[in-house]
C-alpha cells in the first residue's frame, strides 16, 4: 500500500496521521504532500520523519490511494491527474461531492456502492456526516419529510488560519483574519461563502448532500449554519418531521444500536452531548431527544461530533479501509 496524504501539513492532515496510526492502517510507503511552501518540511509518523513533497512528485509515484484535504481548487486540478495515474482519490473538499458520477460516501451508510471504477470518491461535508449518521437509521423506519437544522460550528472547521485568528483575539494580539469579523466572544451566521439564494454554501451542502447519501429526494433539509468560538467539535440542533408516528423509546433504542452513534441523554443528570466530550473521539453523540410538541410526528435532538475526526479524517480512512478490505484498490 502506497498512500499519499495531500494537505498533510493542515488541520485535517494532522488528525489524518493520528487516525492512520491509531487504526493501524496498513502502509508500506507514505507520501506526505502539501503546497510548494512546505516542500522539504519534516513531519513525523509512527516515530519516523518524512519529508513533505509536492503534488507533481506524488502523482509520479503512482500511489494506490491519495487522501486529499487541501481545498477545492487543489482537488479540482490534481485529483483527475492522480486518477489518470491509476490512484484512487478520497477527497475531503466540496469539489466533487455533487457530481452525478462521483459517489458521496459515509461508510456506515453507503460504502457498498463503491467499485474498482470509482477513482475519485467524495467525503461529505463535516456537518453533513454527523447529521446523516443520526438521521439514516431513523429515516429507514419512520421516513423523514423535512429536517430543520441549526449548526454551532467550531473554528477548526475553517482550518489553521481561523484557529490562529481566535487564539490571537483571545490573547489580544492583532493578526491575519480568516473571518470578516472577530470570532472570539461572537457568533457568525456565516459559514463558507454566500450563494445567490441568500444561503451560505455550508447551508446548501447540508440541504443537498443528505439526499445524495441516502439516495432519496423525497425529504428536504433547510439549514442555518453558525460559526461559534469553540476550538473543536460541531453541534447541531435538529428538528425532524417524519411521515410515521414514532415512539421516543424506540428512537433512543435505534440510535443506541447504531454503530458509530453514542446516545448521551439524561436531563436528570445534565447529560447531553458537548464539544468538550466529543473532542478527539470518532463517535457521533446524540442527546436532548424529545418530541416537538407543536407539530405531529416531529422530533428534536442535539448532535455533536469532532469535525476533524468523523467529520473528515476518520470517515476518509474508513473509506480507505473499505477499499482495502474489498480489494478495490
Ligand atoms: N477542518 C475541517 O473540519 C474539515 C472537515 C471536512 C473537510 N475539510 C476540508 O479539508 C481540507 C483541508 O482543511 P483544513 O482544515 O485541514 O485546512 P488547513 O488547516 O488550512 O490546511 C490546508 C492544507 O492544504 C494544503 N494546501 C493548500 N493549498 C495547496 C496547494 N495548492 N497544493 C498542495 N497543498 C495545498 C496546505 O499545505 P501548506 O501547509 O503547504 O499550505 C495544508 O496542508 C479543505 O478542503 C476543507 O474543506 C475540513
Amino acid at each position: 500500500m502506497k498512500l499519499a496524504l495531500v494537505g498533510a501539513t493542515g488541520m485535517v492532515g494532522e488528525v489524518m496521521l493520528k487516525v492512520l496510526k491509531e487504526r493501524n492502517f496498513p502502509i508500506d510507503e507514505l507520501l506526505l504532500v502539501a503546497s510548494e511552501k512546505s516542500i522539504g518540511k519534516k513531519l513525523e509518523f509512527n516515530g519516523k520523519k518524512y519529508e513533505v513533497i509536492g503534488l507533481a512528485e506524488a502523482v509520479a509515484a503512482k500511489p494506490n490511494i491519495a487522501i486529499f484535504s487541501a481545498g477545492g481548487s487543489t482537488s479540482l486540478e490534481w485529483a483527475p491527474k492522480f486518477a489518470a495515474a491509476g490512484t484512487t482519490v478520497i477527497d475531503n473538499s466540496s469539489a466533487w461531492r455533487m457530481e452525478a458520477d462521483k459517489k458521496l460516501i459515509v461508510p456506515e451508510i453507503n460504502a457498498h456502492l463503491l467499485t474498482k471504477d470509482d477513482k475519485i470518491i467524495a467525503n461529505p461535508n463535516c456537518s453533513t456526516i454527523q447529521l446523516v449518521m443520526a438521521l439514516a437509521p431513523l429515516h429507514k423506519k419512520y421516513k423523514m419529510k423535512r429536517v430543520v437544522v441549526s449548526t454551532y460550528q467550531s473554528v477548526s472547521g475553517t482550518g489553521l488560519k481561523a484557529v490562529q485568528q481566535m487564539e490571537n483575539e483571545m490573547a489580544g494580539v492583532k493578526g491575519e483574519m480568516a473571518y470578516p469579523y472577530q470570532i472570539h466572544k461572537n457568533a457568525l451566521p456565516h459559514c463558507d461563502v454566500f450563494e445567490d439564494n441568500g444561503y451560505t454554501k455550508e447551508e446548501m451542502k447540508l440541504a443537498r448532500e443528505p439526499q445524495k447519501i441516502l439516495d432519496d429526494s423525497s425529504f428536504s433539509v433547510t439549514a442555518t449554519a453558525v460559526r461559534i468560538p469553540t476550538a473543536g467539535g460541531h453541534s447541531e440542533a435538529v428538528n425532524v418531521q417524519f411521515e410515521r408516528d414514532f415512539d421516543l423509546a424506540d428512537i433512543r433504542r435505534i440510535l443506541h444500536e447504531t454503530p458509530g452513534i453514542v446516545v448521551q441523554d439524561n436531563p436528570q443528570t445534565n447529560t447531553y452531548p458537548m464539544p468538550i466530550y466529543a473532542n478527539d473521539k470518532d463517535d457521533v453523540f446524540v442527546g436532548r431527544i424529545r418530541r416537538d410538541e407543536t407539530q405531529q410526528n416531529t422530533l428534536n435532538m442535539w448532535i455533536v461530533s469532532d469535525n476533524l475526526r468523523k467529520g473528515a479524517a476518520t470517515n476518509a480512512i474508513q473509506i480507505a479501509e473499505y477499499l482495502v478490505s474489498k480489494d478495490l484498490v
